[in-house]
């Protein structure tokens, strides 16, 4: 590592993690063909990049591609649960990539690995979650003149950006790759849906047919998880605050309760709303014996833990790997799973690499987007470019084969025109 500092679990675990990565490129060929087009032209060169993500063989893969373009990345986790150790050791060994990341970490690691993270000098920050920037913001304001953007991987990071950015503190652009049409509508909802099923059944391995399964929020990830809980045969409630998305789900075929109602009669709870206190004291009075609580939100506040943990007789006992059984006053059960923190990287890997290729491709794309332009861009929140977004969907269909029809001229003047109506 030529004497580059790093903080990892074991670098024995290299290997292994080698291997993983090389699984996973299998299944991301438009992050693949990016980097091919990196190493030829090098766009990145002398761009130095502090990244806060998900330490799993993705983003192993987005690393590499980085790298490929010119780019030293250092690189920390973005959960302190989600690392996977084998592939941060990889990262190390093979890449030399200077990584902090523990998976289990306690919070101060999580702040400290985040620190070291960022001692890197970077000209541009990758976050999910916002925690690197927010903690740039607060200690070492004076960096900021260096630094010619960042980009954003979550729903939740880009609401906290967008309010820094509305209060005028935010130093320097950000591109809300999570706002992608190519990240949130396949990410969000095909991966999320996927994996969080995964890592539940994988901390718990209980059966969903004929369960009743309470997904709270119908955004993009509760669109997909309440899709698939459904297709493996639970009775899905979903509850929502927004009217439209309320609607829609219902529209879809779900039972619409406020919480207070869906709390009595599930037997699975997954929170998805991105939003604080979704389960709180007064559900956890009315819940079933042996009611299991998942978050799929980015942090672990959808579900009010010391509530639960204050209406508990004892510690909670660790039943399996992710799973503590909390006993309340009067003798129920409750089972909450990978202490509330995002149960598909707690508990299984995250999301699959096929539908990650897109979401990292997009940061990819933005990141050399930034390097070109992001001296002329506002301190403000941006979409991802209409030309990446429409690029990487391009180049997906092409890697999975698909083709598709092309307007002819015809066609195209006439959805320009306004004259022609009936004939
Ligand atoms: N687990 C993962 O791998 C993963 C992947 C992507 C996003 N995320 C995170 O998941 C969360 C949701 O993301 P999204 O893209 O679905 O966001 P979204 O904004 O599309 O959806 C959130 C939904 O929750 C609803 N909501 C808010 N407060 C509520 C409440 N009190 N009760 C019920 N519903 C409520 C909102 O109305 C909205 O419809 C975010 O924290 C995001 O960062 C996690």
């Amino acid at each position: 590592m030529n004497g580059k500092p790093f903080d990892i679990k074991d670098l024995s675990l290299a290997e292994q993690g080698l291997r993983r990565m090389e699984w996973a490129d299998r299944e991301m060929p438009v992050l693949r063909r990016i980097r091919e087009r990196f190493a030829r032209e090098r766009p990145l060169d002398g761009i130095r990049i502090s990244a806060c993500l998900h330490v799993t063989a993705e983003t192993a893969n987005l690393v590499r591609a980085l790298q490929a373009g010119g780019a030293e990345v250092a690189l920390c986790a973005s959960n302190p649960l989600s690392t996977q150790d084998d592939v941060a050791a990889a990262l190390v060994h093979f890449f030399e990539v200077p990584v902090f990341a523990i998976k289990g970490e306690d919070t101060e690691t999580y702040y400290r690995h985040i620190r070291s993270c960022l001692a890197h000098r970077p000209h541009l920050t990758m976050d999910d979650g916002a925690d690197l920037v927010s903690m740039l913001h607060k200690e070492r304001p004076g960096w900021m003149a260096e630094i010619l953007g960042g980009t954003e991987e979550t729903t939740t990071g880009v609401i906290r950006l967008r309010a820094m950015a509305r209060e005028g503190v935010l130093a320097y652009p950000i591109i809300a790759v999570n706002d992608a049409l190519t990240k949130h509508l396949f990410d969000n909802r095909y991966g999320t849906g996927q994996s969080t099923i995964d890592g539940i059944l994988r901390a718990t391995n209980i059966l969903l047919a004929g369960r009743v399964v309470v997904v709270a929020g119908y955004g993009w990830c509760g669109r997909g998880i309440a899709m698939r809980a459904r297709g493996m045969g639970a009775h899905v409630i979903v509850t929502e605050v927004d009217p439209l998305r309320a609607l829609e789900a219902a529209m879809d075929g779900f039972r619409v309760l406020p919480m207070m109602e869906a709390a009595r009669e599930g037997d699975l709870f997954i929170t998805a709303t991105g939003n604080i206190h979704i389960l709180d004291r007064p559900h956890f009075e009315v819940m079933k014996d042996g009611a299991i609580l998942a978050n799929a939100g980015h942090f672990n506040v959808e579900i009010h833990i010391p509530a639960l943990r204050e209406m508990s007789v004892g510690e909670p006992r660790r039943v399996r790997e992710f799973v503590e059984e909390y006993t309340l006053k009067d003798g129920r059960r409750i089972y909450l799973l990978a202490e509330g923190r995002l149960v598909n990287l707690a508990a299984a890997e995250g999301h699959p690499s096929a539908v990650m290729d897109m979401s990292f491709a997009n940061q990819a794309l933005s990141v050399e987007y930034l390097v070109r332009h992001g001296r002329a861009l506002e301190r403000q929140v941006y979409p991802v470019p209409r030309e990446i977004d429409q690029a990487v969907a391009r180049l997906k269909l092409e890697t999975l084969g698909i083709r598709i029809d092309q307007l002819t001229p015809e066609q195209e003047r006439y959805l320009a025109s306004w004259e022609e109506g009936t004939s």
